[in-house]
Formats: structure tokens, sequence, C-alpha cells
């Protein structure tokens, strides 16, 4: 069988884009900067993702398209080229990477779920006659979430079996665009509301003092990791389908800035918008379905920004949920010689019946959501960047990296991502579970 292909660089930026645009940009960016110190935090964000992140991105990337494998075959490739009969091991190792991505989707699409049963609710007009912070509390954790996870799990698969090119690449190819057009639309609402200001004061006026405090750090270099989507399978898998005259340092430095451009939307879509109604801003879920159903329940025109602001949301979960499914999928096929169909509704199946625990209980929900993230997601980065920086090499990844790029490298790149980027990696997976959490 042959491999998949995108269409080309476009397609693999716009999918890229896709997986990295997610709920960590939604949920978390927004209420970061404005927490850690409005504009000043860019800083340290902009730092970690241009400067640290992306050559995670790049590793994952050229990893991928080197080997023309997912995690599980190219780490096996790897080991066995350097010392015969470790091919074994190398593809046990790969095994992490693609566990922990396929953990994520299981909470991932409940939360999808979640998102479409709100999407509906907008549409309805609901929010307008319900009590909204109770109602959330009253759905999630119950049987309720049930047919709306399923919903989710079955929009998720029904990309993926189209495959790379008419399943991912098309899905990413309507929805990214849907998505930026949206954003700007709610932004320009948002910023112009009456009140607002304070907000945008809540965004953009840098409070200096909170650079000196660690935990500004610490959570930014978590966004940087988390929204790339870093864990050495998502990126790694789309790398594999990527054409070798893709080229990956300016395809990386595209991606980032699109991801940061959707993030600033967001945040300006959303933020200025609580202050006008003087809410609070949350972190997290309540942000989400609490505070921003609240937001559009009063807002002149509320009715309409509502059903886009959840469609818009909606897309951004599909458009990383179908990476998270992917590169699971790609390793049955590749391991056990399953066609697409096959793998695609076997892993469908598989995730969505190990979420159903998690559907009914919020305790288990968060528990399951913080060992997919805080310990699993965080090695698998680490993982996948040792193999290629230290078992392929650093100067073969330098190659790899460089392969048909316009503006190459040099030699610093190999001690850099050899000892400073793997060390990061590794701070990143410490971070995480002294922080109870940054991604
Ligand atoms: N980047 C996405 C977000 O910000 C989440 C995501 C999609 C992800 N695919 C991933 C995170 C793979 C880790 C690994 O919401």
């Amino acid at each position: 069988m042959k491999r998949e292909r995108w269409t080309g660089k476009m397609g693999f930026i716009l999918a890229s884009v896709g997986s990295a645009i997610g709920l960590g940009n939604i949920w978390l960016f927004s209420w970061r900067m404005g927490a850690y110190g409005g504009a000043a935090f860019l800083i340290p964000y902009l730092l970690f993702v241009f400067c640290i992140a992306s050559v995670g991105l790049m590793e994952e990337w050229a990893f991928g398209r080197s080997q023309r494998k997912g995690a599980i075959g190219a780490f096996k490739n790897v080991f066995e080229s350097k010392k015969a009969g470790t091919g074994a091991l190398g593809a046990a190792l790969g095994f992490i990477p693609v566990l922990a991505v396929f953990a994520v989707y299981i909470f991932y699409a409940i939360v999808i779920g979640w998102l479409l049963k709100y999407f509906v609710l907008s549409v309805t007009g609901a929010f307008s006659t319900m009590n909204i912070p109770e109602y959330f509390g009253t759905f999630t954790g119950t049987g309720e979430t049930i047919g709306w996870h399923a919903a989710a799990v079955l929009g998720t698969m029904v990309i993926v079996l189209f495959g790379v090119r008419k399943g991912i690449e098309k899905a990413n190819k309507i929805m990214m665009p849907v998505l930026f057009s949206i954003l700007v639309i709610l932004l320009i609402r948002s910023v112009t509301l009456p009140g607002a200001g304070d907000g945008l004061a809540y965004m953009f006026v840098p409070d200096w003092a909170k650079l000196a405090e660690t935990e500004t750090w610490v959570m930014a270099l978590g966004q940087a990791f988390f929204t790339l989507s870093l864990g050495g399978a998502t990126m790694l898998v789309y790398g594999s389908y990527a054409r070798d005259d893709t080229d990956i340092p300016s395809a990386s430095m595209q991606t980032v800035l699109f991801n940061f451009i959707a993030s600033l939307l967001a945040a300006f879509a959303i933020i200025p918008a609580v202050f006008a109604f003087d809410l609070d801003p949350a972190a997290g879920p309540g942000l989400l379905f609490v505070t921003i159903p609240n937001v559009f329940d009063q807002m002149p025109g509320g009715h309409i920004f509502g059903i886009l602001f959840f469609l818009s949301v909606v897309f951004a979960g599909f458009s990383s949920s179908v990476s998270m499914l992917e590169p699971a999928v790609e390793g049955f096929m590749d391991k056990l010689g399953m066609s697409r169909t096959w793998a695609v509704i076997v892993l469908s199946l598989v995730a969505f019946v190990i979420g159903l625990p998690l559907d009914t209980s919020m305790a288990r929900f968060g528990l399951w959501a913080d060992i997919a993230t805080v310990y699993v997601l965080p090695f698998g980065a680490l993982v996948s960047a040792v193999v290629f920086f230290w078992i392929f090499g650093a100067d073969n990844a330098r190659a790899e990296i460089n392969k048909n790029a316009v503006k190459r490298f040099g030699k610093w790149f190999e001690p850099y991502a050899k000892y400073v980027f793997v060390s990061v990696a590794l701070l990143v997976m410490i971070l995480n579970i002294a922080f109870g959490g940054i991604g």
C-alpha cells in the first residue's frame, strides 16, 4: 500500500495549524495572557514558542518524514539501524507517544461533546432561559453527555476515515478559514462593547512584575509545548505524510505564527467581552461553559455571536481531535496491516468505550485528563526528542530538518537541539509533575 501524502505544503501547514489550534488556545491562552502580566506574558510565550517549542515541532516533522512512519515504526527503524536486534525495543518506546496522544483524545472527545451540546443550546437560544452556572454542573459528569460524546467521536471518525488528503486536509481547509473569519468577527464585536476598555487594559497593559514570578515562565513554557501539539506522535505522523520538498523550518515558522495569531484573536474576542459584562475571566472549562454563555446571554446580538462562537470552538476541537486519533490509526495500519477503515472504526469504538466512565464522573474525567497531559504526554515529547537528536543523531537530524529548506540551520543547531532543547523537554516533564500540570 502506498503511503498517503498531503497535497502540498499548504495542506500540510493547514492540517498542522489545525492540530495546534485547539482548546489550549481558547480556554488557556486568553486567560493566561491576562493573568500572567498581559502583554508582558508575550515575552516568555514568544520566546518559548519560537525558540524552543518550534525545535520540537521541526524535530517531530522531520523525524516522521525521514522514516515515512509514525512513532512506532520510526523509533523501530532508528533503533534497528543503529544496532541490529534493538528494533523491538524502539517500537515499544514508540508506542508510548502514540498511547499518550490517544489518551488525550479519549478525554478531548468528551469536551468536544460538551461543546456540541453548547453549540445546539446557542442555536436554540436556550442560554436566556437557563441557569448557566448551575447547568454546567448538572450536565457534565452525567449520562446526558454520552450522546454528545458519541457525536464527537463519530465526527472525528468520519474525517479520519476519509484519510490524510480527502479527510484531514480537506476538513482543515474548510474549518481553518471559517475559524479565523469567525474569530475576527467576534473580536470586532467584543472590543466595541461599552466597557470593553477594562478588558483591553487587562490584556494589553504589561504588568512587568509578573515576569519576576517563576510561575509566569513555567506556564508560558507549558503553553508552548501543548499548543504546538508536542508529544512525539501527532506532528510526527503529520510529518510522515509531508513531501520531501516541504521546507520544514519555514513551515514551522508559519505554523507557530498562525497558531499565535489564533490565540491572540481568541483572547481579544473573549476577554474584553467578559470585562464589559463585569464577569471574571476564568481558566479552563469555566470560561468556555459558564462565563462565555453568560456573556452572549447579555450581549446585544448575543444569539448569533454565540452560535458563531461555539461553531468556531467546535471546529478548533475537531481539527485537533483528528490529529490525536490519526497516530494510533497509522500505528494499527502499519503494525497490524489493517485497512484505514477498520483501524478507524476499532479505535473510535475503543476511545468511546474507555471514555464512558469519564462521561459519568467528573472526578474520573479530571484524573484521566491529568494523567494523560501531566505525566504521559510530556514523556512522549521528551522520548521522541532523545531518539531523534541523540540516537538518530543531531547531525542527521539537522540534515533532515534542512532538507530542501531555503534558510538552513548551521552547525550550532546540533548542540542547541541536543542539549538545550532536550533539557527543556525534560524540564517540561518535571515541571508538569511539580505544578500538577502546566500545558
Ligand atoms: N494543540 C492543541 C490545543 O492547543 C491540542 C492538541 C492537539 C495536542 N493534538 C495534540 C496536544 C497532540 C498534544 C498532543 O488544544
